[in-house]
């Protein structure tokens, strides 16, 4: 397996013969968007806290170096996938060093809760993330504006946040279940004085994973059925150890990875209850699995793939990461697919090389789904129709995002011919060791 630099963005092409089915074995670690954010979660106590199952990817050492730079040590055991994060000392980072990092994450601004309460203040440099819409921070801010903060926007590299008196409880009302939000509200509302009642919040389960770490390290939080949060303040916090939850985004990647390559893998450490929906859709299309104790495994049975109609949405609902993957494989599917993407306003960008690869792809205004989105009428190109089967060729491709360039890569790995996969190191950010994956899968690659 060849050794990858994260830091070493030189190494941005690769450069793909397709055509071969993916076959083997693969282990997939903790989720990147739980991992991220129980990093952040070890800021809120004066001590040690172990995260386990965690994967080496870019988005774990941005976070990393933001931790170290607000004072708190970082170990990485990555034979394991654990780090040890002491949170006992902290400070305010120095303004162009956290500015370094801006542009690489969406975590930045999840730190303001954990700084206000340890320091009184926050700074927050310009975020990153994929570019796969406008991508706001407003109920965010509403939010912490909710609890006590005073939040001022006016400076040239980014949002300064004060609460010299503490944060306290609040009712806060999200306009549509974000996961940034009330990760946000949770990780604030922890230490608040009070309580906090937080309705229209999103329960995927990594925020629930988050919940239990925040739980673990004294913290009172209940969720009802109605999607309402309430958070009992508390004074103090202690450090935790925990296990991450897989990686369900990673796990249903390799799963659409099988399908268009008409292959069969075993992702190790695949968790059915958090893929259920995922599942239910791979069946319905025409893919097996078997879930052990040990992962799923997914597999191409030959013969045609069905197509399906499918509308992404919070949890339960079709995961909006879940759907690129899986438009490459519904291009080898015979008929009429439909993907109405609700989550984000633009986040089909990545089907126009798939179109030059050979795919027949139609991007629409509407909302081709059951139930009108909060975009209909809004001038986003945000439901697609692909029509399959259609054999796709290689090309050169340059990856515009995190998903959207492993889609890229599943139609290079499944298209006759070589292609160039260029910008690879995107990809790096949420799929851990993918080139030493790819290689135990057996694709032709380098
Ligand atoms: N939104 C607002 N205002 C806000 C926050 C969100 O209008 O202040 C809108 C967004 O523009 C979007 C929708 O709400 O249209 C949902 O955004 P959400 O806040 O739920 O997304 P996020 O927290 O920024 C996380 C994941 C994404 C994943 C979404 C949805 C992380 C680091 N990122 O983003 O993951 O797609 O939830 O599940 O947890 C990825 O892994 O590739 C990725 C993009």
């Amino acid at each position: 397996m060849k050794e990858v630099d994260l830091a070493d963005t030189t190494q941005d092409v690769l450069h793909v013969e397709g055509g071969k089915p993916l076959n083997g074995t693969i282990k997939v670690r903790g989720a990147k968007n739980f991992v991220s954010k129980a990093m952040v979660a070890a800021l809120l106590a004066p001590g040690v806290s172990v995260l386990k199952n965690v994967p080496e990817i870019r988005d774990v050492h941005v976070v990393s170096d933001l931790l170290r730079l607000h004072g708190a040590t970082v170990d990485w055991n990555d034979d394991k996938g654990t780090l040890k994060i002491d949170a006992t000392n902290v400070r305010l980072a120095d303004v162009a060093d956290v500015d370094t990092l801006s542009g690489s994450s969406r975590i930045p601004i999840l730190f303001s809760g954990p700084l206000l309460h340890r320091l009184g203040e926050a700074f927050i440099p310009q975020l990153g993330g994929c570019n796969i819409g406008g991508r706001p921070i407003d109920f965010h801010l509403e939010t912490l504006r909710k609890l006590g903060a005073n939040v001022d926007k006016e400076h040239q590299d980014g949002i300064h946040i004060t609460a010299p008196n503490g944060l306290h409880g609040a009712k806060i009302h999200l306009p549509y279940p974000s996961v940034g939000a009330t990760e946000q509200t949770l990780l604030a509302a922890v230490q608040a004085e009070g309580r906090t009642e937080l309705s229209g919040a999103a329960t995927e389960p990594e925020i629930m994973d988050l919940v239990a770490v925040l739980q673990k390290m004294g913290a009172v939080i209940s969720v009802d059925v109605d999607r309402t949060f309430r958070i009992e303040g508390v004074k103090t916090l202690k450090g935790f150890t925990h296990t991450a939850l897989t990686d369900r985004i990673e796990a249903a990647s390799w799963a659409s990875a099988a399908l268009a390559t008409h292959g069969d893998i075993f992702v190790k450490g695949a968790m059915q209850p958090e893929m259920m929906t995922f599942l239910n859709v791979y069946r319905k299309i025409g893919g097996e699995f078997d879930v052990t104790d040990e992962g799923i495994r997914f597999w191409h049975p030959g013969g045609d793939l069905k197509p399906v109609a499918i509308e992404t949405d919070v949890h339960p609902g079709f995961m909006t990461d879940w759907q690129q993957p899986l438009v490459v494989a519904l291009t080898q599917a015979k008929g009429l697919s439909i993907v109405h993407e609700t989550v984000y306003e633009n986040r089909f960008g990545f089907t126009k090389p798939l179109v030059k690869m050979g795919a027949t792809i139609q991007l629409y205004r509407e909302c081709l789904g059951s139930l009108p989105c909060r975009f209909q009428q809004r001038n986003y190109k945000h439901s697609a129709v692909i029509f399959g089967p259609t054999p796709l060729e290689g090309r050169d491709i340059d990856v515009p995002d995190l998903r959207g360039g492993f889609s890229h890569l599943i139609a290079a790995l499944a298209a006759s011919g070589p292609s160039n996969v260029q910008g690879i190191s995107l990809i790096d950010r949420g799929y851990a060791d993918f080139r030493g994956k790819l290689a135990a899968l057996g694709a032709d690659f380098d």
